[in-house]
């Protein structure tokens, strides 16, 4: 398990990314083209950069908002979701459940295998690609689909698995868009995010719909819980540490979730769980605020794609934007400074033809030639002959880019602790140890990201973030999700009743 104090010695410090931004550009070329891309880049990195001080503004304004949503629907763009989880997972759960995950260009299928004390003792998944037709088509499309993998899987299963007479196999769906959820296992879908917009789906109560296409495939399941993946993922966390307090994604999207005492809900209805706690999906995703340093290739993405003026904070935060970012920079270049030459190579115009990964693979670059730059340039550019200072320039705009992010990121996570009365920077001495569990390929796998993300929080947080823990807590929303079906089955209601 990756994990990491804070506190720990993380040297990705501002002062070292300037000096990084420094020496490339003195590498440079003082004139023409070069002069003209200088300045776009200067420009860009001038409104891209997040001080520390602005980080504190978006992490005060971030637990304001936290406030403002909890106090009332559409009292704030956080929409601060109630999950209706009141009992998250001790470690002593015990049998076979399953996880739908639906939330990105993948979708899955699991089947966990709980022992008690021993932990997730088996696990097996399918993982089917969503065909993109499917992703802006029909519900009944959507869903018929769905149901079709999860029968494929269940009907692989051998005879290990049979259930006792009259027990339904019980299913955690994960559900990784913005649902208001009418109780533990209903909920409705408020709007579509990360690139899905079906129309018909909106308004929908979500496992309503999944039931209607599993009853077409003649399958027979319960479904035990409706989730997000930030919920899951929390649920998986404290399932391995029990001071986890928050769950962050930051992958294809981003978002949060943590728990909250109900007395401290004003628009909770309903009767109060023993705990008295529940999880909030926040849907930070759609922050937004006066503070947070926008540009205009964060403009002209926004007003281009499928839900303009929404998700402002994970256009300019998750995977599935950050390459996009670069390619609208670079895109400036080619057509204002030449960057590329005479012509804009063709390639360039095409939206999200810069895929993340392929950011992240040129920022991590060590090469002295910048050799996967080039390679990169050459296979999807279709540049074959880019100079030592192009790339250098790249390297730069992703540092750019990639750097506003977790920065964002970073300030968001402690707008969480300061709502949560855990900001250690108040508390001194009395600080409760924090561990935020995190996940998403972009926390995973982009360790640059990471590393400034990391750094940004002890920027921010001072010595004390020693007691602050930013762990990896791998497939939430596969596990997680499976977890709380265990934690929530309606056999252990009967069996405790
Ligand atoms: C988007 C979704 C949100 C999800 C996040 C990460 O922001 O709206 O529900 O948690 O992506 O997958």
């Amino acid at each position: 398990m990756g994990k990491v104090a804070v506190a720990a010695s993380v040297v990705c410090t501002a002062a070292v990314c300037a000096a990084a931004v420094l020496v490339a550009r003195q590498q440079m070329k003082g004139s023409g083209k070069w002069a003209k891309a200088e300045a776009i880049l200067r420009e860009l990195e001038d409104e891209c950069w997040a001080s520390t001080s602005k980080l504190r503004q978006v992490a005060d304004a971030m637990a304001e908002e936290m406030h403002a949503g909890l106090a009332s629907d559409g009292g704030s763009k956080l929409k601060m979701l109630i999950s209706y989880i009141d009992k998250l997972p001790k470690g002593d759960e015990n049998g076979v459940f399953y996880a739908l995950d639906l939330g990105g260009t993948n979708f899955r299928v699991m089947r966990v295998q709980l022992g008690g004390k021993e932990g997730v003792i088996n696990k097996e998944s399918d993982q089917v690609s969503i065909p993109p037709h499917l992703m802006v088509g029909s519900s009944h499309e959507l869903f018929d689909f769905i149901a079709a993998a999860l029968a494929k899987f269940i009907a692989k299963e051998g005879e290990d698995f049979n259930l006792p007479h009259g027990r339904k196999r019980e299913l955690g769906f994960t559900f990784s868009f913005p649902v208001r959820q009418l109780s533990l296992a209903s909920g409705t879908l408020i709007k579509w995010t990360k690139g899905f917009f079906i129309e018909d789906a909106v308004g929908q109560d979500i496992v309503e719909e999944l039931k209607k296409a599993m009853e077409r495939v003649g399958l027979d399941m319960s479904v035990t819980a409706l989730i997000n993946d930030t919920v899951g993922t929390l649920a998986r966390g404290k399932y391995n540490n029990p001071n986890v307090i928050a769950a962050v994604i930051l992958g294809t999207g981003t978002n949060a979730a943590y728990v909250e005492k109900i007395h401290a809900i004003p628009k909770w209805q309903g009767p109060t769980p023993k705990s008295g706690e529940t999880v909030i999906n926040m849907e930070w995703g759609s922050f937004r605020s006066s503070h947070l340093p926008l540009t205009e290739y964060d403009q002209s993405l926004d007003s281009e794609s499928l839900n303009p003026g929404e998700q402002i904070f994970e256009k300019i935060i998750s995977g599935m934007y950050l390459g996009e970012i670069v390619r609208r920079v670079l895109y400036r270049m080619a057509k204002e400074a030449s960057f590329f030459g005479d012509t804009i190579p063709p390639n360039l115009k095409i939206p999200f033809i810069l895929r993340t990964p392929v950011v992240s693979a040129m920022h991590h670059d060590i090469s002295p030639d910048l050799k996967v730059v080039g390679s990169k340039l050459n296979d999807i550019l279709e540049v074959p002959d880019s100079s030592l200072e192009m790339r250098k320039t790249i390297v730069e705009i992703c540092d750019i880019v990639a750097s506003r992010g977790a920065r964002l990121a970073a300030a968001g996570i402690v707008g969480i602790l300061k709502k949560l009365g855990r900001d250690p920077v108040k508390e001194g001495e009395k600080q409760q140890r924090s561990v935020i569990a995190l996940d998403g390929g972009l926390f995973e796998h982009y360790t640059k990201f990471r590393n400034c993300l990391e750094s940004a929080l002890k920027e921010l947080l001072g010595e004390a973030a020693d007691n602050i823990v930013v762990e990896l807590s791998n497939d939430g929303s596969g596990i997680g999700a499976a977890l709380l079906a265990a934690s929530h089955s309606q056999y252990l209601q009967v069996q405790e009743s």
